[in-house]
């Protein structure tokens, strides 16, 4: 199997590194290419084997499945370069949500599938999402699957939950840190503990609660059951968050589909109005 990468920025590097690191992939299987050849060719030096090009019409030349690991409004100028050569057999793969399989299938010959992948997988733990056009076969589906299954959690999906799943799985790790930030500042400002310390705790803790989570010994209900002993100090805390938490997360949510259906609109006006 040849994977392709068009786009080795954030995301992109990430899944490289996460597929030769849990030796799903190795670096020889690898052909990547992006906009700024130097950082393409930074991976390169640093996994001897992989493949860096220039161009991304290389790349799909290339590989069989070919992630797109770009941007949404950097769709059309990569689809101009690359769809003369792809063809019916490619498997591309988009880890953009606005952008729709549909579109993509329209554009190109190839079979579509979406994955949104989360920086958690770069630990080999978290879900990634896989959603599927319908021009895969099944083996294709087996396919894609066990190579996410290699450094993630993958859950099939129907697309038009895209949005509220990437909110969990992929911008979750950044709505969490911000919050156990907020909480850390409160616990320095309120009782003077050393910030090292403080932080050192509430990491310790997300990843014994990480692992009690993965262990199933509890829900997320039995967990606050447990901790929280009648008339203890644990109540008195939940009762707080429970004040002011109030709507906050309806509300989020609702932010996040609002820029999500701005997003679908202008990758739609770049697909169909200024397109040729
Ligand atoms: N970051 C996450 O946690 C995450 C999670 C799930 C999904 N995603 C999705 O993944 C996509 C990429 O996000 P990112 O965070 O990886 O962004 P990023 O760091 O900006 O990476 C995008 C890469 O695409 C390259 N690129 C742009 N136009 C190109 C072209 N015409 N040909 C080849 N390469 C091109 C850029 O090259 P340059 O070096 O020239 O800028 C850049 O390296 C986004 O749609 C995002 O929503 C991200």
């Amino acid at each position: 199997m040849r994977v392709g990468f068009i786009g080795t920025g954030s995301m992109g590097s990430i899944l490289i590194e996460a597929f030769i690191e849990t030796k799903a992939l190795l670096p020889s299987q690898i052909h990547a290419s992006n906009r700024t050849f130097d950082k393409v060719k930074a991976l390169a030096k640093r996994y001897t084997g992989l493949h860096a090009y220039p161009s991304n019409v290389r790349v799909v030349q290339r590989a069989d499945i070919i992630f797109l690991c770009i941007k949404p409004l950097e769709f059309q100028t990569v689809i101009d370069q690359i769809k003369d050569e792809v063809h019916e057999e490619h498997l591309i793969v988009s880890i953009t949500s606005p952008v729709e399989i549909k579109d993509l299938e329209r554009k190109l010959k190839a079979k579509v599938a979406k994955v949104i992948p989360s920086i958690t997988n770069s630990a080999g733990r978290g879900a990634s999402l896989i959603m599927a056009g319908e021009r895969l076969t099944e083996r294709d589906k087996d396919v894609l699957f066990q190579l996410m299954k290699s450094i993630s959690h993958p859950l099939w999906l129907d697309e038009k939950y895209t949005r509220i799943s990437a909110d969990i799985a992929s911008c979750g790790p950044a709505f969490i840190s911000f919050l156990l930030q907020r909480m850390i500042d409160a616990a320095v400002e309120e009782t003077g503990i050393p910030r090292d310390k403080a932080v050192t705790l509430f990491t310790q803790m997300m990843i014994g609660f990480g692992a009690l989570m993965a262990k199933n010994k509890f829900t997320l209900e039995s967990l606050q059951e447990r901790v929280c002993v009648p008339g203890g100090v644990t109540g008195v805390g939940i009762s707080v968050l429970e004040r002011e938490v109030d709507d906050m997360f309806h509300k989020l949510f609702k932010a996040t589909q609002l820029k999500f259906n701005e997003d679908v609109e202008l990758v739609q006006e770049m697909f169909y109005k200024t397109s040729t």
